[in-house]
This record gives structure tokens, C-alpha cells and sequence, in this order.
């Protein structure tokens, strides 16, 4: 099943953002997730959240959306426009870290353009027929979003070229000498693609998406932000000091920072406090290990071993891998863009570096020559 989700747009003018969820999700690969604990500040949705907590508390339009103002204004230029000419929008191809909205902004574009959005990934579209199918099925203006893009299969991606370029489906028919190539028109339809790796993407692909946006982490005052209005979905009471507290460890991640306020509302309510403020905040996060800059036990691991096995670094990405633990790409995508991010870590031609704020944060004094390779 290719499709995991998908929303069909209410007829106006009694437009209700409700989502509904049409078919079944994807198989998915068996979790290789660690425990619970260790897993709060994984930027990647948790199973049970994709359906659940998550969209009752997701944005729905423009105006509830807080941060990546830079982003909203681009895209409500574009809708704008499109909606004007009577046109679809461009394709679109998100990218950035995971956690940052990138789904959510795909849902607004499509809610503020007034059509339905179907939500698949790449790796549940690894025959040509799963792409096949979806494409045939949208109806004019459609959005279709496909997440971490960077991993479609050839066939699928070659499917994509004509489909994105001309609206056109070019199927394959006959063998060996007889064999012929008939186009089938489709919808016009939105592409929306979006990748935690943007340099992964095949150079064809890439040049077919009209806006080509990059979402950030978020600051400290629109997390807290993010946290008082989700607190307020949720009938949570926090003060704006518990919600700061809770943004300072969410790592510029709103993902993070909503499982962060679940985690802090559970102890809260049995340790019977009536409102989470600073304090409660704090006492909580301290309880799963997560240290006030929102660092957890393998950030912490990294800057160690690089501190004091390394001495403070150059240290090429494979052997960190071996020195901790974790692999490559956890490294790569998980724990380095947030640590580069508060100025931890940085990345020079000869591996990775430990900074002087790092020493500081991980209570260690700076060596002089470490100082002279930043
Ligand atoms: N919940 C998750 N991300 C959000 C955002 N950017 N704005 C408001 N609420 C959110």
C-alpha cells in the first residue's frame, strides 16, 4: 500500500480542518528504536504518535503556525499566485533536519490551497506500480507529498520525471523489438518532497521542483511558543517560564518539544502539581536525562569521547561511529546538526571538532592548541 495517508479538503464554505485518515498506514520495517528513555529526544516521529497525539495538536493553517516566517512567506506568495492564475503550485522540495514541520507545512499548503493531500514515503513506493497507482488517482490540484524523497528507487524516480514535468504518465508496453512507450495524461497535481538530505537527491530530480525551501530549527521563544499553544490543546496548565524551560531542552524541535511537555504533564500530574512552571519543568526533564541545553546521554557520549579520546578532535566521522556506538548516519543526521546548531560541534576538512563551549558545557578545560583550530 503506497498510500499512507490522505485528506480530502470538505466542500466550502464549512471547511473543517478535521483530519481523517483514509487507508491503512504502510507496512513498516520491524522498530530497531532503543527503549523509551533513551528515545525522548529522537527527532523521528514515534510510531504511536504519527496517528495519534500528533495531528490533534498539528497546525492547520498559516495562522497557527509558528516560526520559519521566511518559509511561510515564500509559500504564501506562491499559493497566492497559483490560486490567481488558476494554477496548481509548483512542486515543492522541503529539506532540513526531521521534527521541523515538514509534513505539517505540506498539509497547510494543501489546506490553504483549498485541495486534498495524499501523504506516502519513499520507501513504501519501491515497485513502479505503487507510484503508478497514486498518480492516476489524483485529481486536479492534488498534493502529493512524499517523504525522505532522497530514497526512491530509479524506476520510481523515472516514473516522476514526465508525471512532474508534463503531467504524463509514460508506461512501457510490448517486448524486445515491439515495444513501445504509451503516455497517459494525468492530473495536474503539487509535488511536495521532502528530504533530511538534500545533497542525496539525484541532480534530475532536484532541478524538477520549482521552490526548493529549507526549513530551521526553530529558537528558544517560538518552542515555548509551540509549547504554551499545544499545553493549551492538551488542557495543560503551564506558566511561560515551564514552557521555556521545556523549549531550552527541545533542541529547535517542536516534535521534540511536544513529547517533551507529555513527558513533563506526566509528572506533573502524579506528583500532583496544578501547573508546570520552571521548576517542574526542570525536575522532570532532569528524570529522563535530558540536560538543560537538551542534550541527551549519546550528545553527551560524543563530545566526551571526542574530548578525551581525541583530544577534542579532528575525528573522522567513521571512527566516531566506532568509538560510540552509534552508526554513521544516526551521527550524521541525528546528533550532529543540532550540536553544530548551539555551536558544539564543527565539522573541518580534517573530521569533527569538539569547540571551546563544548569543553565548557561538558566541564572540561579547553586546550590552547584545540582553541587555535577553530
Ligand atoms: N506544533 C508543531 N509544530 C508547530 C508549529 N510550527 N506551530 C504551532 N504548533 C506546532
Amino acid at each position: 500500500m503506497a498510500i499512507i495517508s490522505s485528506k480530502k479538503q470538505p466542500p466550502e464554505p464549512n471547511r473543517q480542518p478535521k483530519q481523517q485518515r483514509e487507508s491503512a498506514k504502510a507496512p513498516k520495517a520491524p522498530s530497531q528504536k532503543a527503549p523509551p528513555q533513551e528515545n525522548i529526544l529522537q527527532p523521528e516521529a514515534a510510531i504511536d504518535e504519527e496517528g495519534k497525539q500528533e495531528e490533534s495538536i498539528r497546525p492547520q493553517r498559516f495562522a497557527d503556525y509558528i516560526g520559519q516566517q521566511d518559509l511561510k512567506d515564500v509559500l504564501d506568495i506562491a499559493i497566492k499566485a497559483a490560486k490567481s492564475r488558476g494554477e496548481v503550485m509548483d512542486h515543492l522540495l522541503l529539506y532540513g533536519p526531521a521534527g521541523l514541520g515538514k509534513t505539517t507545512m505540506a498539509m497547510i499548503l494543501a489546506s490553504e490551497m483549498g485541495v486534498n493531500y495524499k501523504i506516502t514515503s519513499a520507501p513504501a513506493l519501491e515497485r513502479p506500480r505503487d507510484i503508478v497507482g497514486l498518480l492516476v488517482n489524483l485529481k486536479p490540484g492534488d498534493v502529493l507529498f512524499v517523504d525522505e524523497i532522497h530514497r526512491l528507487s530509479r524506476m520510481t524516480e523515472e516514473i516522476l520525471y514526465p508525471a512532474m514535468e508534463d503531467y504524463r504518465l509514460d508506461i512501457t508496453v510490448g517486448k524486445g523489438s515491439s515495444t513501445r512507450i504509451r503516455s497517459i495524461p494525468l492530473s495536474k497535481f503539487t509535488l511536495v518532497g521532502a528530504t533530511t538530505r538534500v545533497g542525496a537527491l539525484t541532480s534530475p530530480l532536484r532541478d524538477r521542483f520549482g521552490l526548493i525551501q529549507k526549513l530551521r530549527f526553530y529558537e528558544v521563544d517560538e518552542i515555548s511558543r509551540i509549547v504554551l499553544r499545544s499545553a493549551e490543546l492538551l488542557q495543560t496548565p503551564v506558566n511561560s517560564n515551564g514552557a521555556t524551560e521545556i523549549a531550552k531542552r527541545s533542541r529547535g524541535t517542536p516534535r521534540i518539544a511536544n513529547r517533551l511537555l507529555k513527558r513533563v504533564r506526566d509528572y506533573a500530574e502524579v506528583k500532583t502539581y496544578t501547573e508546570i512552571n520552571e521548576t517542574v519543568a526542570a525536575e522532570a526533564l532532569q528524570l529522563f536525562q535530558v540536560d538543560p541545553c537538551g542534550l541527551d546521554w549519546t550528545d553527551r557520549k560524543m563530545l566526551r569521547v571526542i574530548i578525551e579520546n581525541f583530544n577534542g578532535g579532528p575525528v573522522g566521522l567513521e571512527t566516531l561511529a566506532a568509538a560510540t556506538g552509534e552508526d554513521t548516519q544516526t551521527i550524521e543526521e541525528v546528533y550532529e546538526p543540532y550540536l553544530m546548531q548551539i555551536g558544539y560541534l564543527s565539522r573541518t576538512p580534517r573530521g569533527r571538532v569538539a569547540t571551546k563551549a563544548a569543553y565548557q558545557h561538558m566541564g572540561f578545560k579547553p586546550p590552547n592548541e584545540q582553541l587555535s583550530l577553530l
